[in-house]
């Protein structure tokens, strides 16, 4: 499943927009911000809060802090169960990031994403002409009609696996419990079952799902049903029970050097993959300063490279930093005018610098610096659109030395854990490993195969993120922590490949500058600019004048896509309350206690 969609979830948002308008009179008599009318409360709670996009990885969450974990430990149960409960993005078979902040403040940034393999290079998609070769071609439907997208499916597009290093790292340097009772409750919804949601239902069923997962026999047998799933169906996964047990009796690193590590080294060879057993066994997990920036006298941490989220997020909320927005108000085209313009310098610039940090220098400083923000604020013209062919990759100051979900995280001691992981697209490269019953990413997507054409999510990419062995590709994946004089005030992130950076900035700004409480930042529609193609892509909800004013700026508008799944918490400043909010767009949980 991609995260622009429409159809049905654009339903639900256009209407709650409309109520959000309609009731933006009644409210503005009472105390609530007016902005916050139309969202439900946060789901409230004193001790620990977990909000994930499916509801029994939260409970698992939440059960892990009650029995005495710390956030740390629930983040690591909650993936471990996302990865039976969630399969298009939950995985063992693929990588992300997770950030933590603590309450002295201190902050680290885990890097778990998948590595290209020794056997991979450069060219290795490319035929003798140097053009993208077959299998990474399919067709996928999209709200607009059946197209082609460049999908990456098959054996050979999966980098190395990095999600059961993450949680091991993280569990044994931050955690409290042991890895067993960690992996449990995953085991259990494995091998028990577990209710399928409509979504969930919805998207085994869907047929974009089985194009991708009929081609690999044992995607088929475990995930296909004849005629499909109803929502209530129990969906239970023996193969992938096994594995747990292995990975629970045996430990983490079975997966890297042991059984399974030696199972899916077997399958690889037998599958024309890339990926064998000194690649597991190699398989680095590194622990990375976390990026920090300031947004109107809020403090910003997230993710670093190889992400490109935090700096360009850094980059459009300094821009916006010399902006009123407050009171150009949300929804405004003013407002839109401005983050548009923001985004699409900060993507010139991903599109231009981003790649990995330990093979290519990285302007990191330049391009979150206030000063480069405040010439490229000067290049916006007020009353008129950018052009995309003609805005550029910025001068910043010279080099220094669609499926993923997101999960958040806050314990009774205040340390926040935020969690952004994947299989890049829904249910990766549709390659289960044999009986070992998990899905493999096709993350090898995220690299850029020829410089300089688009990807599957369109975006651009420079010699800075084509392929090397070992080289971990560039993500958009942007967990992000909030603070304000050493306080924590908002735990947030989201899928959606480059509308991840989008949806993030765009719940940041409608949380910091329009004073919504966060469901309703979360819930609030939002826009996405990529630099590349020259688009404004804009939710439901706006208001017909606004969309006329952009159209009369000169932004080519695209109406009606569904953007992003941010599962966010905020603490409420006068109570200490912790404010969990599951994106309405989607049909996760906040769980607290
Ligand atoms: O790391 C990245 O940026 C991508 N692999 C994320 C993919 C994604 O969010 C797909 N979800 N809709």
């Amino acid at each position: 499943m991609c995260y622009i969609q429409g159809e049905m979830k654009i339903k639900r948002i256009s209407l709650l927009a409309s109520l959000a308008c309609g009731l933006l009179i009644c409210s503005a008599l009472r105390t609530a911000p007016p902005v916050s009318a139309a969202s439900p409360q946060p789901v409230r709670a004193r001790h620990g809060m977990v909000v994930s996009t499916e509801e029994n990885a939260s409970r698992v969450g939440m059960e892990t802090l009650r029995r005495g974990g710390n956030a740390v430990d629930a983040a690591v149960a909650v993936g471990l169960a996302l990865a039976v409960t969630h399969p298009t993005a939950g995985n063992l078979g693929g990588g992300g990031f997770m950030l933590i902040r603590f309450k002295d403040g201190r902050a680290t940034f885990i890097d778990f994403r998948e590595r290209a393999p020794a056997a991979a290079s450069r060219t290795m998609y490319l035929d003798a002409n140097g053009n993208q070769t077959g299998d990474s071609w399919m067709k996928v439907e999209s709200s607009d009609g059946t197209r082609e997208s460049m999908l990456m499916v098959g054996p050979r597009a999966s980098g190395i696996p990095g999600s059961v290093a993450g949680f091991d790292y993280a569990r044994s340097k931050y955690g409290s419990m042991q890895w067993a009772d960690l992996v449990a409750p995953a085991e259990k919804l494995a091998s028990e079952g577990f209710v399928l949601d409509y979504e969930t239902a919805r998207s085994l069923s869907s047929q974009n799902t089985r194009r991708l997962l009929e081609r690999y026999p044992d995607s088929k047998r475990i995930f296909l049903k004849e005629g499909g799933y109803q929502w209530g169906d129990t969906f239970v996964q023996k193969d992938l029970a096994s594995t747990l047990e292995i990975l629970r009796k045996k430990g983490p690193r079975d997966f890297y050097e042991g059984e399974i590590a030696r199972r899916l080294d077997a399958f690889m060879k037998a599958n024309n993959g890339a990926i064998f057993l000194d690649d597991l066994k190699n398989y680095k997990v590194k622990e990375r300063e976390a990026l920090r920036g300031t947004y109107r006298g809020y403090e910003i941490v997230t993710a670093p490279p190889p992400s490109s989220g935090g700096v360009a997020m850094i980059e459009m909320l300094n821009i916006l930093e010399g902006v009123p927005m407050k009171e150009n108000g949300f929804g405004s085209a003013k407002s839109v005018h401005w983050a548009a313009e923001a985004m699409r310098r900060a993507f010139a610039d991903r599109a231009e610098f981003m790649g990995d940090p330990d093979f290519t220098k990285l302007p990191v400083k330049g391009l979150v610096d206030k000063k480069y923000a405040a010439g490229l604020r000067a290049s916006i013209d007020v009353d008129h659109a950018g052009k995309s062919q003609d805005v550029r990759a910025g001068n910043p100051a010279p080099y220094e030395s669609m499926e993923t979900t997101h999960y958040s995280v806050v314990d009774k001691d205040g340390t926040a854990v935020s969690v952004t992981y994947t299989l890049n697209g829904g249910y990766g490269s549709g390659v289960t490993a044999g009986d070992l019953g998990f899905l493999l990413n096709n993350e090898m997507d995220d690299f850029t195969a020829v410089p300089g054409k688009p990807n599957m999510y369109g975006v651009l990419q420079s010699e800075a993120n084509t392929i090397a062995p070992g080289k971990t590709p560039l993500s958009s994946m942007t967990p992000t922590v909030v603070t304000k004089d050493g306080q924590l005030v908002l735990v947030l992130g989201s899928p959606g490949g480059p509308t991840i950076i989008n949806t993030v900035f765009n719940t940041v700004v409608n949380f910091l500058d329009f004073g919504m409480n966060v469901q309703a930042a979360v819930d609030a529609p939002r826009i996405h600019h990529q630099w590349m193609p020259d688009r404004l892509q804009m939710e439901n909800g706006f208001s017909p004048d606004t969309i006329e004013l952009l159209k009369a700026r000169g932004h080519n508008l695209s109406v009606g896509a569904s953007i992003g799944d941010c599962n966010a918490i905020a603490i409420d400043p006068r109570s200490g309350d912790l404010l969990g909010a599951a994106d309405s767009r989607h049909m996760g949980k906040a769980v607290g206690y």
